[in-house]
């Protein structure tokens, strides 16, 4: 039977949790996670111009340009393996510009995924992070830490996981979604981010599933 392959945007303010419910949303449903933060901090690991540039409104927290963020995330949503196996695409868009942009590249998700998570312990999750360079999953001091002494002793911070820098982020969050939401709002769902990754993932499970029947019927009846 023919599969209809799945388009979803994840979004929510810094450290909602986008990142971790992609690594357990991908383990299930074979998505591939287009991340517009870790693309853009890939450019910065290689020295390019985008990624010099790049990392000057990152520090501040501010949105980069879209000259440099928009080809970048469409190039990997054209790829092979977005098309065939569907996409999840993580911090995009972030204006109404990039939403727009998208739509004009034919573009159209199924479903757009809000976390919604109060900013005290927004803070909190985000002076806590810890990544490993070496997998790339994500961590957390206190509600998810390394699993062994060796991945413990090698976890990096990211340079703009500060409090004061996260602050910063959070007003470009709150400037932007929304714009953004109201372009979605038929499409959207709203998940409450706060408890155990696991009992946020099964709101988003339950989604998925949803949409993943109503998509086969359609298939089925044309
Ligand atoms: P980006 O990398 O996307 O950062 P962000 O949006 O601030 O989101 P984060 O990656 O910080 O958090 P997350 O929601 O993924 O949370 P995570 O799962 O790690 O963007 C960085 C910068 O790049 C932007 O500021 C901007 O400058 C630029 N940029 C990016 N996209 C752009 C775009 N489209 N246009 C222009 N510029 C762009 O979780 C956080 C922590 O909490 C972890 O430690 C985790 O273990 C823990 N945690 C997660 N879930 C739970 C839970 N349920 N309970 C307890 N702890 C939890």
């Amino acid at each position: 039977r023919k599969k209809e392959p799945l388009r979803i945007m994840i979004s929510g303010a810094p450290a909602s949790g986008k990142g971790t419910q992609c690594e357990l949303i991908t383990q299930k449903y074979g998505l591939v996670h287009i991340a517009a933060g870790d693309l853009l901090r890939a450019e910065i690991a290689a020295g390019s111009e985008n990624g010099k540039q790049a990392k000057e409104y990152m520090d501040k927290g501010k949105l980069v340009p879209n000259e440099i963020v928009v080809t970048m995330v469409k190039e990997r949503l054209n790829g092979p393996d977005s098309r065939e196996k569907g996409w999840l695409l993580d911090g995009y868009p972030r204006s109404s510009s990039q939403a727009i942009a998208l739509e004009e590249f034919g573009f159209q998700p199924d479903l757009f995924i809000l976390l919604e998570v109060p900013e005290e312990i927004l803070v909190e999750r985000v002076v806590g992070r810890r990544l490993d360079p070496i997998t790339g999953k994500i961590y957390h001091l206190k509600y998810s830490p390394p699993e062994t002494e060796e991945i413990a002793s090698r976890v990096t911070q990211r340079f703009d996981d500060t409090e004061e820098k996260v602050k910063l982020r959070l007003q470009t969050h709150h400037q932007n979604v929304e714009a953004i939401l109201l372009m979605y709002e038929d499409i959207t769902v709203k998940v409450n981010g706060i408890g155990s990754k696991q009992e946020v993932f099964a709101q988003i499970d339950g989604a998925l599933t949803q949409l993943l029947e109503q998509k086969q019927e359609k298939l089925g009846t044309v």
